[in-house]
C-alpha cells in the first residue's frame, strides 16, 4: 500500500466543505495566478457553496485565477444550461467574479475541440491546481476505466455507469449525450497539486483501489498513487477502507 497523500477526514458536511474551501484557497494564495480544473457533480457542492459564502470578498484569489474545464458532453450549443461550464458557472464562477475561463468547445467537432484544448494546455499549462471528484467506477473527469495513464485532452465513449450516474440531470438515461471530452490522466498527473474530495459510503471501495490498491487503468484514479502533493478530502464513510 502506497500513502503518498495527505488525508484530511470532516467529520460532518460542514466541515467537508470549509476544509475543502480552506485547503484550496491556501493553494490558490501560493501560485499566484493558478491555472485551476474544478469538477462538477454532487461532492463539490458545499465546498463550492463555502467559497461563495466565505470568501467571495477575495478578489485578490480570483481575479487572477485561470479557470481550465476538466470535462464537457459534446455536441451542445454554447451556453446551454446543462454543460458542465454552465453548471459551474452558476455553482461557483460567476459568484465569484473569476473571468478567464478556457472551455472545451462543445458544439464544435468533438476532435477540433479537444484539439483546441491541449492547444491551450501547451500555452497555459501545466495545471497548478486539479480539484477532482471521484466516479463510482474509479474515474476521474471523464477518463472511464481503460483510459490510458498517457492521455491527454481526448474524446471519450462514456461507460453505461456514467450515463446512469447522470441521467438524473438530463430526465433520462436516453437524453444522455454518448460523447464527452475531457482533459487526459497525463495532464492530471502534471498538476502541482492535486485535491481530490470524496464522500459517502458507496466511494469507500474504490477510494480503497485507488489509493492502497494496484495501479492500474482498470482503475483511472489510481494514477494518484505515482504523484506528489495528493491531498484526499473525504467524509468518514468515503475514508472508512483507508
Ligand atoms: P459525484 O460525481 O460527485 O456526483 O458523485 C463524481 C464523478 O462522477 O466524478
Amino acid at each position: 500500500m502506497r500513502r503518498n497523500f495527505e488525508l484530511l477526514v470532516a467529520e460532518s458536511p460542514v466541515d467537508f466543505a470549509d476544509v475543502a474551501a480552506r485547503e484550496f484557497i491556501k493553494l490558490v494564495e501560493e501560485s499566484g495566478s493558478p491555472l485551476v480544473t474544478l469538477p462538477t457533480g454532487l461532492t463539490p457542492q458545499g465546498f463550492y457553496q463555502s467559497l461563495v459564502i466565505n470568501h467571495a470578498h477575495r478578489r485578490d484569489c480570483w481575479g487572477k485565477l485561470r479557470f481550465m474545464a476538466l470535462d464537457e458532453y459534446c455536441g451542445l450549443p454554447a451556453h446551454d444550461e446543462r454543460l458542465f461550464s454552465s453548471w459551474l458557472a452558476r455553482a461557483v464562477l460567476d459568484p465569484l467574479h473569476i473571468k478567464i475561463r478556457f472551455l472545451f468547445e462543445s458544439a464544435s467537432d468533438p476532435e477540433q475541440g479537444v484539439a483546441h484544448m491541449q492547444v491551450v494546455l501547451q500555452e497555459q499549462g501545466p495545471l497548478d491546481i486539479a480539484v477532482l471528484g471521484l466516479g463510482g467506477n474509479g474515474h476521474v473527469a471523464f477518463n472511464e476505466p481503460g483510459s490510458a495513464f498517457s492521455s491527454s485532452a481526448h474524446v471519450v465513449n462514456l461507460m453505461p455507469e456514467t450515463i446512469r450516474a447522470n441521467a438524473r440531470y438530463w430526465g433520462g438515461e436516453d437524453r444522455v449525450p454518448p460523447l464527452g471530452m475531457t482533459l487526459g490522466l497525463h495532464d492530471l498527473s502534471l498538476a502541482r497539486h492535486t485535491i481530490l474530495l470524496v464522500t459517502g459510503t458507496a466511494k469507500a471501495d474504490i477510494l480503497k483501489q485507488a489509493l492502497c490498491g494496484q495501479v492500474t487503468t482498470a482503475v483511472p484514479a489510481s494514477y494518484l498513487q505515482t504523484i506528489d502533493n495528493v491531498m484526499i478530502i473525504a467524509d468518514p464513510q468515503a475514508a472508512a477502507g483507508l
